[in-house]
C-alpha cells in the first residue's frame, strides 16, 4: 500500500529462551489507528520496545517512511518523528501541567534558542497553549501533574507525546485503569488524533477495538496470529480461541 508510512519486517527478540517477539511483519496505514491485541505476555509491550528503540531486535527492520530506522535510540526515532506513551504513566508528577507539555515541545524550538530564556521559546509555549486547549485542561495548566486524577493524567501523558508532533503515535493501553466515562472521553480522544498522526495502539478493551481500530494484529505467544479489518478478526475461529478463549 503507497500510503503505509511504517513498515515492521520480520521483527524478532528473545530473553533467553523465551521468544517475546518472533518473526512480526506488518504494515501500518497513514493516519489510521492500528491495534495490537493479544493475550497478557504475548509480546505487545515487547513490540513497542522494539520500534520505538528503547530494545534492538535480534533481527528483522523497522522502517518508517522509506528509512531504516531498526535499533536507534529512542531520542533518535523521536527525532525521526515517532513518540510513545507507556503502560505505566510517564509524567513527571512535581512539574505542572503546562511544564509537561512545554517540555515536550522544547524540540520544535531551533537549536540556535537552545541557551536563550524561556520566554524567547515561542514555538513551544504555542503548542503548550494549544495542547492546554485541545485536551480541555487550561484551567489546570498550574497543577502539578502528580495532583491530577489517573484518567487527566494519562490523557495528558498522550498530549505531551503529541507536543513533539510526531508523525506516528505509540500508545501503550492508554485506557489501563480508567473508568468508564474516562474511558470513552479518551476513546473519542484518540479517534480525533488521526488528523494530524498515525496511531499505533494497544488496547485490552475489545470493545474499544472494534470501535476504534482501522486495523488490527493479534498477536500471541510473540507471533502475529491474524490481522485485518476489526470484524473479520474477531469472527476468524484461531483468534476466537487464543484471544477470547473459545473456539
Ligand atoms: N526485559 C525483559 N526480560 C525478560 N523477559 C521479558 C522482558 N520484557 C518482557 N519479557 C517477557 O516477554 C513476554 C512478553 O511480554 P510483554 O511484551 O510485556 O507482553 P504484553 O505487553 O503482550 O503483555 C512475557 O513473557 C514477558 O515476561
Ligand atoms: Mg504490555
Amino acid at each position: 500500500m503507497s500510503s503505509d508510512i511504517m513498515q515492521v519486517r520480520g521483527l524478532s527478540i528473545a530473553f533467553g529462551g523465551l521468544r517475546a517477539v518472533d518473526d512480526v511483519t506488518f504494515d501500518v496505514g497513514k493516519h489510521r489507528i492500528t491495534t495490537v491485541i493479544g493475550p497478557n505476555g504475548a509480546g505487545k509491550s515487547t513490540l513497542f520496545n522494539l520500534i520505538s528503540g528503547a530494545l534492538t531486535p535480534h533481527s528483522g527492520q523497522v522502517i518508517i517512511d522509506g528509512v531504516d530506522m531498526t535499533g536507534l535510540a529512542p531520542e533518535r526515532s523521536k527525532a525521526a518523528g515517532l513518540s510513545r506513551s507507556f503502560q505505566i504513566t510517564n509524567l513527571f508528577p512535581e512539574l505542572t501541567v503546562a511544564e509537561n507539555l512545554r517540555l515536550a515541545a522544547q524540540v520544535l524550538e531551533p537549536v540556535s534558542r537552545a541557551f536563550l530564556p524561556l520566554r524567547y521559546s515561542t514555538r513551544a509555549l504555542a503548542k503548550t497553549n494549544e495542547m492546554l486547549e485541545r485536551f480541555n485542561i487550561s484551567h489546570r495548566r498550574d497543577e502539578l501533574a502528580g495532583n491530577l486524577s489517573h484518567g487527566d493524567q494519562r490523557r495528558l501523558e498522550i498530549a505531551v507525546c503529541l507536543a513533539s508532533e510526531p508523525k506516528i503515535l505509540l500508545l501503550d493501553e492508554p485506557t489501563q485503569g480508567m473508568s468508564h466515562a474516562d474511558t470513552a472521553d479518551t476513546a473519542a480522544l484518540v479517534r480525533s488524533l488521526t488528523e494530524d498522526v498515525t496511531v499505533l495502539l494497544i488496547e485490552h478493551d475489545i470493545g474499544l477495538v472494534m470501535e476504534l481500530s482501522d486495523h488490527v494484529i493479534v498477536m500471541h505467544q510473540g507471533r502475529r496470529l491474524a490481522e485485518g479489518p476489526p470484524q473479520t478478526v474477531r469472527a476468524d475461529p484461531a483468534v476466537q480461541a487464543a484471544y477470547f478463549g473459545h473456539a
